[in-house]
């Protein structure tokens, strides 16, 4: 699959490196080809290619979202004609001041960047855990696979985002529409709580254990 990355920092650069390594072809489309987080990055995984954003998200099938979010919205609409039709797949959190909602909860941020590229196929996905655990997924052997949840309205979208979870060694939990991105917002709020603040280990994840319907 070919796989363009707007923001290369620490998570950008973590799911980068593992996609690549996983056998996609990635481009990262730098504002700066020069900058510190993108020498970095390819100094670690020099198969990865860097072209200019747009021209990244054109030859994409999938574009990753990992900038700050507080410019999440401004690149994305200065992107929204190339982005049109693509699977955009939105790591940013809106994280506000004392670690609160940093839309005071009114509004999930995935949908404020599905706003400003309406023709996008948005997928919230990568965002409940810190960057620690997603260049190597630490799990990856454990009995118990690893959850990611992730959420969107268009279901084709969310079937292409899905492998790549279950590719990087997650289990792919679909919690429905972009109207869920909300919560899944709250659940990285209480992820970054525990182990930024309270000392948990960064590699703190989650597994779901399923039964069946009750009949
Ligand atoms: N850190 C975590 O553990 C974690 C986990 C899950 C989700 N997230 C979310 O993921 C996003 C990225 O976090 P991060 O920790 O990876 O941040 P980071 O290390 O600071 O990386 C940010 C990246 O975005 C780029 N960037 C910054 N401003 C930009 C702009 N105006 N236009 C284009 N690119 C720009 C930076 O490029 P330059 O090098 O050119 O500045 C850098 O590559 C955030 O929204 C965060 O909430 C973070």
């Amino acid at each position: 699959m070919k796989i363009a990355f707007l923001g290369a920092g620490q998570v950008g650069g973590a799911l980068a490196a593992a996609l690549a390594r996983a056998g996609h072809t990635v481009t990262i489309g730098a504002r700066d080809a020069g900058s510190r987080s993108v020498r970095a990055l390819l100094t670690r995984a020099p198969a990865l290619s860097v072209a200019a954003p747009a021209d990244a998200v054109r030859a994409a099938d999938v574009v990753f979202l990992a900038t700050p979010y507080n410019v999440a919205a401004e690149v994305v609409k200065e992107l929204a004609g190339e982005l049109a039709g693509k699977v955009l797949v939105d790591c940013t959190n809106p994280v506000g001041p004392g670690l609160t909602h940093g839309l005071r909860s009114e509004r999930s941020g995935s949908e404020v960047v599905q706003a400003a590229a309406p023709r996008a196929r948005v997928v919230k996905a990568f965002t409940i855990y810190g960057f620690e655990n997603f260049e190597e997924n630490p799990f990856r052997s454990a009995a118990v696979r690893p959850a990611m949840l992730f959420c969107g309205d268009d279901a084709a979208a969310k079937g292409s985002v899905a492998k790549l979870i279950e590719e990087l060694g997650w289990e792919p939990v679909d919690v429905g529409g972009i109207a869920q991105a909300l919560h899944l917002e709250h659940m990285t709020l209480l992820w970054i709580r525990m182990v930024r603040v309270g000392g948990h280990s960064p590699h703190t994840v989650w597994a779901r254990l399923s039964g069946p319907q009750p009949k």
